[in-house]
């Protein structure tokens, strides 16, 4: 391993890191935890671990000094999606996130609630699963990236920190939303890395580059033998 500075485990760009926990048990996800404790990085907790752990598992990473992105991708009526979030923003949560199709109204009323608390809140715009065939099944006939900008645009104007987005759309919403907005980019692949099922992918200096606010990273880090390594590794 070579000397150079990046390889400090405590690398401030390593707040710009969130990991995600997808794993299937609380074991697991708190073995991880350990292991990344005080790097600076931050913890993504989807849906899989909060049905298994719900809310108690985030307060310990809390404790733990993580911050925390809780990507439950809510989707409701607004009154739904408000009550909902004044339960989760209770918790040690520092950032949540709803869909933007869910409309202004839900968007609106959803960072109202969780601006009261301090904590962020994002959309996510179109899945990366969905191509512009899924898009015609449901109705949209725009390009993908014309829905993704018109959903991310309706998200900055109900009052929203920001997006998740393909690191590849990062130069685009930068340049149309601003240099707050966040953006928020998985898709990262650390270069010479294994793809897995991710397509178009960027290497973490390169979606900072194009201008990403955080990278969520998972499996390049979670399936590391030093889970700690790889994340000082991301910056080689
Ligand atoms: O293991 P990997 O780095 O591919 O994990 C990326 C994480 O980001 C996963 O939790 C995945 O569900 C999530 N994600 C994604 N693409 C999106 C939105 C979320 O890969 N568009």
């Amino acid at each position: 391993m070579s000397e150079s500075v990046f390889v400090n485990e405590t690398n401030p760009l390593n707040e710009k890191v969130i990991v995600a926990l997808d794993v299937d048990s609380e074991d697991q996800a708190l073995g991880l935890a350990k292991k990344l404790q005080a790097s600076g990085c931050w913890l993504k907790v989807g849906l899989e671990l909060y049905a298994l752990s719900g809310l108690k598992l985030i307060d310990t990473f809390k404790t733990m000094g993580f911050s925390i992105f809780l990507d439950l991708k809510l989707h409701d009526i607004p009154t739904t999606v408000e009550r909902t979030l004044k339960v989760l923003t209770a918790s040690g949560v520092d950032m949540v996130n709803v869909h933007c199709s869910g409309g202004y109204e839900m968007m609106a009323k959803a960072a109202e609630v969780v601006h009261k608390t301090g904590k962020k809140i994002i959309g996510v715009t179109v899945l990366t699963s969905m191509d512009r065939a899924d898009l015609l099944d449901i109705g949209v006939q725009d390009a993908t990236q014309e829905q993704v900008l018109r959903l991310a645009r309706l998200a900055q104007k109900a009052g929203l920190d920001g997006v998740v987005a393909s690191p590849q759309e990062s130069a685009l919403l930068r340049q149309e939303l601003g240099r707050d907005f966040l953006l928020v980019t998985p898709g990262i692949r650390p270069a010479g890395s294994e793809k897995n099922d991710q397509v178009r992918v960027l290497t973490p200096v390169e979606a900072l580059k194009a201008g990403s606010s955080y990278l969520v990273v998972g499996r390049p880090i979670t399936k590391a033998q030093d889970p700690r390594q790889a994340l000082a590794g991301l910056w080689v």
